[in-house]
């Protein structure tokens, strides 16, 4: 029987803990930034993520909770709420590491925002003020064309829960989970 070569499982797990340890290392120095909303980015997205947790997501959607705004913390802000389009660059930043079923949600979610404001009109209402700011520089409501585009993503339904929990992990002070509690949850999906 041939000698077990563990050199390229030891080589995928450093990759996975590298990527997984630089994104722990962008929540701890730039997550603390102001960014408009009355949390920090790194306790929103540990708060989406424990949304996500409470409503049964699978390990993918979990991790996209947790990363859904990671584009604020690997570009420059447009201005006090941060980086505009951060989903298209947040999106680009993890697809060098992770699956679609994290990427697609996180890159949608803004989508999902317009999505919303164009087919229900009280939800308008309960956006932050910096996410209402924000709409305005990413197109503003859907137009009919985008919103039957939409209907037919295939992370569509997910992206639509992500965007709950965006909505909803705004709460100033609130305890949960801290970040080594996805650790492990990433590093696997970072080598799948
Ligand atoms: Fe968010």
């Amino acid at each position: 029987m041939p000698a077990v070569d563990e050199r390229p499982l030891s080589g995928y797990h450093s990759d996975m803990s590298a990527i997984v340890d630089h994104i722990a290392d962008l929540f701890a120095t730039k997550g603390a930034e102001p960014y408009g909303e009355d949390v920090s980015v790194a306790e929103h997205g540990l708060q989406c993520a424990a949304l996500a947790v409470r409503d049964g997501a699978d390990d993918a959607l979990v991790i996209a909770a947790l990363l859904h705004d990671v584009g604020h913390l690997v570009e420059d802000p447009d201005d006090e709420f941060g980086v505009h389009r951060h989903d298209v660059g947040g999106a680009r930043f993890l697809a060098r590491h992770f699956p679609e079923a994290v990427v697609a949600p996180v890159r949608l979610h803004v989508a999902a925002k317009r999505y919303r404001v164009a087919i229900d009109p009280d939800y308008a209402a309960r956006l932050s003020a910096a996410s209402t700011h924000t709409l305005a520089h990413q197109g503003g409501p859907m137009a009919p064309h985008e919103v039957a585009d939409f209907d037919a993503e295939p992370h569509r339904d997910g992206a639509l829960r992500l965007r709950e929990w965006d909505d909803c992990g705004k709460v100033d002070g609130l305890a949960v989970a801290a970040f080594d509690a996805y650790r492990e949850r990433m590093e696997r999906l970072a080598g799948g």
